[in-house]
C-alpha cells in the first residue's frame, strides 16, 4: 500500500499566498471591472537591466553555434557567476568568502526551504515570528513538529518579533535551540538588525553549538551602510551561519530565477556521537545530486549585475522601488497607523488597529488593493498588514488614494 507523508497533513490547508490568490479571484468575479492593484506578494514589476538583457542575449547566440555551445554546466555555478558574487557581495565588504564556498541555484525560496534536508531529523528549530511561512512549512514537511495548535506548530520555538522589540527577535532564554531562522532586512516586517544585535546571535549560536540560517534575500534594498549587509560581517560568523542571497528583488529576476547560498567551508555540525563536521561538503552533495544549476543565459545575466553599467542600474531600480516604500509608508502614517520597514526594505509592517485578515478583506473589497495580512506569517503578525513597494508609482499613488477612501479619512 502506499502512503502518504502525513505530515502533509499537519500543514495548514495552503501556502500564504495561494490563499490570498483565491481571494483575489473571487473578488475579480464579482467586480469584473475593477482594476486591482496588487501590492501583496513581493514580485517586482519592472523590466530586467539593460546590462542584463544585453548578457542574456548574448549568451543566448552563444549557444546558437556549436563551438560555444554548453550542456550542463557546473551544478554549482558557473567560475565566472561566482568569483563575481565572491568579490562584488562579500570581499567588498570585507568578508572572507571565497567564489567556491557560493552555490548558485534557482532560487532563495528553494535553498531556504531545501536546506533543512542535511540536518537531523530530531533537532530543535527556532524561527521568527512573524515569518516568511517556507521556512516553518519545510519543516512541518520533514516531520521536525508536531501539531498546529492555535496557530503554532508543537516541537517548534517561536522567536517573536513584536513592537516592544523594534521586530528584532531577542536571544531566547532557553538553550536548547539547534537551528535558527533569521531574515534581516526582514520579511515580512522590513526591520534590519544591527551589528550588536547579530553579534549577539553569532554568540549564541557559537555557544550552543547551533546554526544559523541567514536570508539575506532584501540585502539591495539597505542604503544605511551601518547595517550590517551579511552576517560574515560578525567575527566568526562564517564557522556558524549560512547565508541565502537572491537575484529576483535585487535585479528583477523573480521570473527568471537565480540565487545563490553560501556555505563557509569552516561552517560545522555534528554527528549525534559530538563530532564536528564540516556542512559545505553535505550541501555540495546534496545541490550536485538533485540539481542541474542555472542556465547559461541566466547566469551571464547574473554576472552582468556586477558590471558597472549593471551596478548603476540595479541602483536605479531599487531606488525605484524605495521612493514607492516611502511613499507607502508615509500615506500610511499619515492616516494614523504606525508603520515599520520601507526604508532599508520593500515591505511596509503597518499596525492596523484591528484584525489583519478583516482589514485586508477591507482594502481589497473597498479599495481593489491587495496587501498580505500579517496574521498569515504567525500569530505576532495578527494586527498587521504588510504593504509591497514592488509596483509603479501611478499604481502605488493611486493605491494609497483609494486607501485613504476606503478608510474614510
Ligand atoms: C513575499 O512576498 O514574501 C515573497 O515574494 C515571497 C518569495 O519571495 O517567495
Amino acid at each position: 500500500m502506499i502512503r502518504i507523508n502525513e505530515n502533509f497533513n499537519k500543514l495548514k490547508a495552503s501556502y500564504l499566498f495561494v490563499d490570498i490568490a483565491r481571494r483575489v479571484e473571487k473578488f475579480k468575479e464579482e467586480n469584473p471591472s475593477a482594476k486591482i492593484i496588487k501590492m501583496g506578494i513581493g514580485d517586482v514589476t519592472r523590466a530586467l537591466p539593460e546590462a542584463c538583457i544585453k548578457a542574456m542575449h548574448a549568451a543566448v547566440d552563444e549557444l546558437a553555434s556549436e563551438e560555444s555551445f554548453k550542456g550542463y554546466g557546473p551544478e554549482q555555478g558557473y567560475a565566472f557567476l561566482r568569483e563575481a558574487i565572491a568579490t562584488n557581495d562579500f570581499k567588498s565588504r570585507g568578508c572572507n568568502i571565497s567564489a567556491d564556498e557560493i552555490f548558485v541555484s534557482d532560487g532563495a525560496k528553494c535553498d531556504t526551504g531545501n536546506i533543512q534536508e542535511i540536518f537531523a531529523q530530531d533537532i530543535t528549530v527556532a524561527v521568527p515570528d512573524p515569518v516568511y511561512p517556507v521556512y516553518v512549512d519545510t519543516n512541518v514537511m520533514a516531520g521536525r513538529t508536531g501539531l498546529n495548535v492555535d496557530g503554532r506548530y508543537e516541537n517548534l520555538v517561536y522567536l517573536e518579533a513584536n513592537e516592544a522589540n523594534g521586530f528584532i527577535p531577542e536571544i531566547p532564554a532557553t538553550t536548547n535551540i539547534d537551528l535558527i531562522y533569521l531574515c534581516f532586512p526582514n520579511n515580512p516586517t522590513g526591520a534590519t538588525a544591527t551589528k550588536e544585535q547579530l553579534t549577539k546571535w553569532v554568540e549564541f549560536a557559537k555557544a550552543n553549538k547551533a546554526l544559523i540560517l541567514f536570508d539575506a534575500a532584501y540585502v539591495a534594498f539597505i542604503r544605511d551602510n551601518e547595517i550590517p549587509h551579511s552576517i560574515y560581517e560578525i567575527e566568526g560568523a562564517d564557522e556558524v551561519a549560512i547565508e541565502f542571497r537572491s537575484f529576483s528583488k535585487t535585479a528583477g529576476f523573480t521570473g527568471t530565477r537565480c540565487a545563490y547560498t553560501v556555505v563557509p567551508k569552516k561552517c560545522i555540525a555534528y554527528t549525534k556521537s559530538g563530532e564536528a563536521q564540516s556542512v559545505h561538503p553535505l550541501w555540495n552533495r546534496r545541490h550536485s545530486t538533485k540539481f542541474n544549476g542555472v542556465s547559461y543565459p541566466i547566469q551571464k545575466a547574473a554576472e552582468a549585475v556586477y558590471s558597472p553599467e549593471g551596478k548603476a542600474q540595479v541602483k536605479e531600480l531599487i531606488d525605484f522601488y524605495l521612493e514607492n516604500a516611502k511613499i507607502i509608508r508615509e500615506s500610511m502614517s499619515s492616516l494614523g497607523y504606525k508603520c515599520t520597514g520601507g526604508d532599508n526594505s520593500p515591505y511596509i509592517w503597518v499596525q492596523t488597529n484591528s484584525d489583519s485578515w478583516e482589514f485586508f478583506d477591507t482594502l481589497l473589497n473597498k479599495a481593489a488593493v491587495v496587501t498580505t495580512p500579517g496574521a498569515g506569517f504567525g500569530n505576532c503578525g495578527q494586527g498587521y498588514i504588510r504593504i509591497s513597494a514592488f509596483n509603479s508609482r501611478e499604481n502605488v499613488i493611486e493605491a494609497m488614494e483609494r486607501i485613504k477612501k476606503a478608510l474614510n479619512k
